[in-house]
């Protein structure tokens, strides 16, 4: 979604030197050093978190199958998955700081001050301005289509296309559909054949988008979807499934809900992605938002999500919680850095596993 109308002069250089910028730590292609030097301990220690929960998660596996709204003790079910989910995050996190020793010891518990924040994103607090709220969302999509960052969540989905028909890509919690529309209109230059349809819970953001959508004369439906419960929709309805810079918005057990909601209906791949938590990044994106955007939600907004974002093994293990609990062959899960300042999580489904 762009704003209409040309930008400035000075802020085209500026969109230059940012766009440059991000082009170079995408080349370099790493987390900050911090983020980087806890990234084995995590790794271990969500292996114990999921370990010592695997057999309750599979268990649960059984309960969802020919899941529906109506099954009796679905909704206890969704409830002990998400228990159990941020419980396993709660124990991987104490285990990383009891685990870190030498100059990660330090590192491990800035981490742990700076991720605890109970501010609220404006965007989440239903007396925030509408108008001021979609201008945040305008300003979020302008920024990452700057930093390439739409791109960057395309080439995760690249691998799971489909050759020989298209390709149905589903977005849940898509918002006003910023990354779907972005990617229609790659897929026109490029000449991929997709069908996308953009989901949310709310038809206001929506409405927006569909607005957009036709301005620009771009393919992609919007339609209202429950991120956390798909049981209106076909098992493998479409070949991926996926969630953008949603995730931090969702209580973390939830997380693992939404993967195994997503899971039902995706015949290839499940695809979440989120911005990545940094300090370094807090420096610089509020920045962008009060001298490029002028726009101080954004500015605290952006502040306070880099405060509560994953790390990307923090995010692999509340999917790998999702996944387990979902009937079927047991899925590979793989998350990573994904530059210039986002994470992944790849979950394929049965097929692809
Ligand atoms: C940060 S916003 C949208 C972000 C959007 N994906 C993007 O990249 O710009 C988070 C969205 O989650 C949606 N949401 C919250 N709970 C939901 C649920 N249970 N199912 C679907 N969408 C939900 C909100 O309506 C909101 O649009």
């Amino acid at each position: 979604m762009r704003d209409q109308g040309a930008p400035h002069v000075v802020d085209r250089v500026l969109d230059r030197a940012v766009s440059a910028t991000a082009r170079v730590i995408a080349t370099l292609g790493r987390a900050s050093p911090t983020t980087a030097s806890l990234s084995l301990l995590r790794e271990e220690a969500a292996e114990r978190a999921v370990a010592s929960r695997r057999a309750t998660l599979t268990g649960l596996a059984e309960l969802f199958r020919d899941e529906q709204p109506d099954t009796p003790g679905i909704t206890e079910a969704k409830n002990t998955l998400s228990r159990l989910a941020a419980e396993a995050l709660v124990a991987m996190r104490d285990d990383v700081e009891r685990a870190a020793a030498g100059p990660r010891a330090p590192i491990a518990r800035l981490d742990r001050r700076w991720r605890e924040t109970s501010t609220v994103e404006l965007i989440d607090r239903v007396d925030f301005d509408e108008r001021k709220r979609v201008r945040l969302m305008t300003h979020l999509d302008e920024m990452n289509v700057t930093i390439g960052a739409y791109a960057a969540f395309l080439d995760v989905l690249r691998p799971f296309l489909v050759r020989g028909r298209a390709t149905r890509v589903l977005d849940l919690a898509a918002g006003h559909g910023g990354f779907l529309l972005e990617v229609a209109a790659i897929a026109q230059r490029e000449g991929l054949a997709l069908e996308l349809v953009a989901s949310d819970i709310a038809d206001e953001y929506l409405a927006i988008g569909r607005r957009h959508a036709e301005e620009r004369g771009l393919p992609v439906t919007f339609v209202v979807q429950d991120a956390l419960d798909t049981t209106n929709l076909a098992p493998g309805a479409y070949d991926l499934v996926v969630c953008t810079q949603s995730l931090h918005h969702f209580p973390p057990g939830l997380v693992a809900v939404l993967t195994h909601e997503a899971l039902r209906i995706a015949s290839r791949a499940v695809v979440l992605i989120d911005g990545a938590r940094s300090k370094t990044n807090a420096a610089l994106i509020p920045l962008l938002g009060i001298v490029r955007y002028r726009d101080l939600p954004f500015a605290h907004d952006s502040w306070v999500s880099l405060r509560k974002f994953f790390a990307p093994e923090e995010l692999g293990l509340l999917a790998r919680c999702g996944a387990l609990a979902s009937p079927g062959p047991e899925r590979s899960v793989e998350s990573r850095f994904l530059p210039p300042g986002h994470l992944a999580v790849v979950v394929r489904s049965g097929a692809q596993a």
